[in-house]
């Protein structure tokens, strides 16, 4: 039935469409002047050029077109950024032209976007959000402070896994059923101080079905961002499916909120010792000026729900393919499982303080994030202004979208690109807080990954964990010959299409 509706829609817009591009034809600005790109379909412009994995499409189009590539994408202008050097001119001379949000019309959804700190625009609201989660969440102290909480939820993943692998004939798990609630834990004790999910629980199964059900939103054609004149129809009920996954989300974050408020005699306990993030949102004051006087309940909801979903798919999506590209490449597993042996020993876990004794394991990290940035369009930008950007003229409200995916694969930066090497940054100054950019996995810029210190620290320590503790081996196997299924899929971050399995052994100890 849906099909059928949908069939309808389209062809009556297929039937109007040489009316409306006759009339838009009327108004479009001098392309002259703007970057080079595919030729579009009438009104439709280049949708269909993004296909399915939109990240891949968009780096093929470097060779024909060059590093900044526009599109027409429906009533969409849209630049993209393919080079490592046209992104160091964006990100070093334009960044405040460019520091919007682009947003669609799922993120409009309940004016959903007004309270968010990622899809926010510049303003005092967005950089007081980013200041308290700075400053609370991720500055050094903080992080520091915080170690001993982190080394616990790995612990706790660790036993999940062992005790699952008593329960399996095979000795094979799902590894993303384990970094999820491990890695949503995690924020779960920096943000609410206490463990909030274990695998299989419903709770784990209901916020990673909102985000899937938010990911299907944010990644399918919508009419109404082709033509913005029939958003109030939402005629494919994007924007209505996007409003009931978050609110399910929500649910769940704000009733960790509620219990919290409730829980007075704890707060005032707390008062006096250390506060925690939650207690810092529901104590904030500003000054009602250059920042917000209070933040309601709805605003922390959504600030705590997005440290969750920023967090959470980007972290164990990253840890994923790092484990598939290490059974992929056995010298690298026998290079990383040597240094661990060496560095921690067999009778001991490995401990953050370890890392920077664990150069393989740090340059491993570095070239799975090369190799597969999880948010490879980064989240979408917007021309504040008319800008001049490499001699282009490019109009406000252009929608911006730099391909860190496409970037780490340059083979004008990379030597041998596409070949996983983790020795190639063992000698390398290149890193990815946002001054190399030919290496963006985390953006750069004043919108800059804000969790970057937290998956610096997150990302070694985990997948370290996971190797030192225990073997591993690829369970797909054909006479000898090691195969793996590499396909993506997008939703909040570009995950395995297929869920990595693979079959563990304990480690003697
Ligand atoms: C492997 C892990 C991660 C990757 C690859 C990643 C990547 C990114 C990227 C590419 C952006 C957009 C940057 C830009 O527009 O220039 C971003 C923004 C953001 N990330 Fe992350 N991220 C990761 C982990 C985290 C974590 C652990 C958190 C928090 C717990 C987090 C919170 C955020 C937030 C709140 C924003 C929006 C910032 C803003 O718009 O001002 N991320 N991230």
């Amino acid at each position: 039935m849906e099909l059928k509706w949908n069939y309808v829609i389209w062809s009556i817009l297929f039937t109007l469409m040489p009316l409306i591009w006759h009339l838009r034809r009327k108004n479009s600005y001098r392309r002259s002047k703007l970057p080079p790109g595919p030729r579009g379909w009438p009104v439709i412009g280049n949708i269909f050029d993004l296909g399915a994995l939109p990240h891949r499409s968009l780096a093929a189009l470097k060779e024909k077109y060059g590093p900044v590539v526009w599109l027409d994408l429906g009533a969409v202008k849209t630049m993209v950024i393919l080079s490592a050097g046209a992104a160091e001119e964006l990100f070093k001379n334009h960044d405040l032209s460019f520091i919007d949000r682009f947003n669609n019309d799922v993120m409009r959804a309940n004016d959903y976007y007004k309270s968010s700190m990622v899809l926010g625009k510049c303003s005092p609201y967005w950089r007081t959000l980013r200041r308290i989660c700075t400053v609370e969440l991720f500055s050094n102290k903080r992080i520091n402070e915080t170690v001993l909480v982190r080394q616990r939820c790995v612990n706790k993943m660790l036993s999940w896994i062992e005790k699952e692998l008593v329960e399996s004939a095979t000795g094979e798990i799902e590894v993303k059923s384990f970094l999820f609630p491990a890695i949503f834990n995690m924020i779960g004790n920096l943000t609410l101080s206490k463990d909030l999910m274990h695998p299989n629980s419903e709770m784990a199964s209901e916020f990673y079905s909102a985000l899937s059900g938010f990911s299907v939103c944010l990644t399918s054609p919508n009419i109404s961002d082709l033509f913005p004149w029939l958003r109030w129809l939402d005629l494919q009920g994007l924007r209505r499916r996007t409003d009931r996954e978050l609110k399910k989300a929500m649910k769940i974050i704000s009733g960790f909120m509620r219990e919290r408020v409730k829980q007075q005699q704890h707060r005032e306990g707390r008062a006096t010792e250390h506060k925690d993030f939650l207690d810092v949102v529901l104590d904030y004051e500003g000054n009602g000026k250059d920042e917000p006087a209070k933040l309601s309940d709805h605003q922390i909801t959504i600030f705590l729900m997005e440290m969750f979903m920023a967090g959470t798919e980007t972290t164990s999506a990253t840890i994923e393919w790092a484990m598939c590209e290490l059974l992929r490449n056995p010298e690298s597993m026998k290079k990383i499982k040597a240094e661990l042996g060496r560095v921690v020993g067999a009778n001991k876990e490995l401990e953050e303080s370890d890392i920077t004794n664990l150069p393989y394991l740090q340059a491993t990290v570095e070239e799975s994030l090369r190799l597969h940035a999880s948010v490879p369009l980064m989240v979408p930008r917007k021309a504040v202004q008319d800008t001049t950007f490499m001699g282009y003229d490019i109009p406000k409200d252009t929608q911006v979208l730099v391909n860190a995916w496409a970037i780490g694969r340059d083979e004008e930066s990379w030597e041998d690109a596409l070949s996983f090497k983790p020795e190639r940054f063992l000698e390398s100054s290149i890193g990815y807080k946002g001054q190399s950019f030919e290496f963006v996995p985390f953006g750069a810029g004043r919108r800059i990954c804000p969790g970057l210190p937290l998956a610096h620290r997150v990302l070694p320590l985990i997948l370290g964990s996971l190797l030192h503790h225990f073997d591993w081996k690829l369970c797909e196997s054909v006479s000898g010959r090691i195969k793996m299924d590499m396909r993506e899929t997008m939703g909040i971050s570009a995950r395995k299409l297929v869920p990595l399995r693979a079959v563990l052994k304990r480690m003697a100890t």
